[in-house]
């Protein structure tokens, strides 16, 4: 599966749609930051950035469910918080010591393919539901 954004992302909801493909960016800074061997303090500001614009993702999506009354708000939430956790994880590790090619296959698996993944099924069904509405 491509690690990159493409448009079968799309979900028609333009603002979601924006700010989904904004975090693909973030994700490819971090990847190439970390392919290219930049340093502990590169990465950590990447990851801050990162984590800062998928906070105000979370919380702009949780309360568009909210004002919809979504049925499925619960399970949003606790993978959102799942999703922050995984990157808080990597702020606290010791990224100076980190084996670059480890750091690449963590940020693939645990960040851009588990967001691949939480776009296809739980946020679609978000906007479909919203869209019927
Ligand atoms: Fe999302
Ligand atoms: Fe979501």
């Amino acid at each position: 599966m491509a690690l990159h954004w493409d448009e079968t992302l799309l979900l028609g909801n333009s603002d979601i749609d924006g700010q989904h493909r904004e975090i693909f960016v973030h994700f490819e800074q971090l990847s190439q930051a970390c392919q290219s061997g930049q340093g502990e303090a590169a990465l950590k500001g990447l990851l801050k950035y990162l984590g800062d614009y998928v906070d105000l993702h979370f919380s702009q999506e949780e309360a568009l469910m909210a004002l919809h009354s979504y049925p499925g708000l619960l399970q949003q939430q606790e993978q959102h918080a799942s999703f922050r956790q995984k990157v808080m994880e990597l702020q606290e590790r010791d990224l100076a010591n980190s084996d670059a090619h480890q750091l690449s296959i963590i940020i693939n698996r645990r960040l851009i393919l588990w967001f691949i993944q939480h776009i296809r099924h739980l946020d679609q069904a978000m906007v479909t539901y919203i869209r019927a509405k």
